[in-house]
């Protein structure tokens, strides 16, 4: 079985109250509960977790080294300017997947850069919720294709 971490940055955690306008009205709750169902039927061991603290984000990542088997991963604003985490995700050397609720190259120009998406084996923004569907999918494809 699989191993898939899906791992949320900064203010993720805020889902439901956050500017719902952008990021909708579910709960990061109910993402991980569409997740896990996702996971399951994907055949894969689901991992869910949320940090506000960068550190703590990249010592989760360093610690998937050897056990997961791949990273879906919404970065929140970490995704425009931090190479730490990008260092982090590019030293575990496993398949990451990069998604984000809203359209990130519709909103301000800051937001149109990410610092990840160049260690990712690819992006997916807009979809809300559904963005973390199509993530894990992309994901099981690029597993089988190995
Ligand atoms: C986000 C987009 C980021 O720009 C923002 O800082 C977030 C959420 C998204 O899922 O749309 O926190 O990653």
């Amino acid at each position: 079985m699989s191993k898939v971490l899906v791992l949320n940055g900064p203010n993720l955690n805020m889902l439901g109250i956050r500017e719902p306008g952008v990021y909708g009205t579910e709960t990061l709750a109910y993402i991980e509960s569409l997740v896990r169902e996702k996971g399951e039927a994907l055949g894969f061991e689901i991992d869910f977790f949320q940090t506000n603290h960068e550190g703590e984000m990249i010592d989760r990542i360093h610690s998937a080294f050897g056990i997961a088997n791949g990273i879906v991963i919404n970065p929140g604003a970490w995704t425009h300017y931090s190479y730490a985490l990008r260092d982090a995700l590019s030293a575990v050397s496993l398949p990451i997947v990069e998604v984000h609720l809203s359209n990130i190259h519709k909103r301000e120009a800051f937001r149109h850069v990410s610092v990840i998406a160049p260690v990712a084996v690819g992006q997916i923004a807009g979809f809300g919720a559904h963005s973390y569907l199509l993530g894990l999918d992309a994901l099981a494809r690029h597993l089988q294709s190995k």
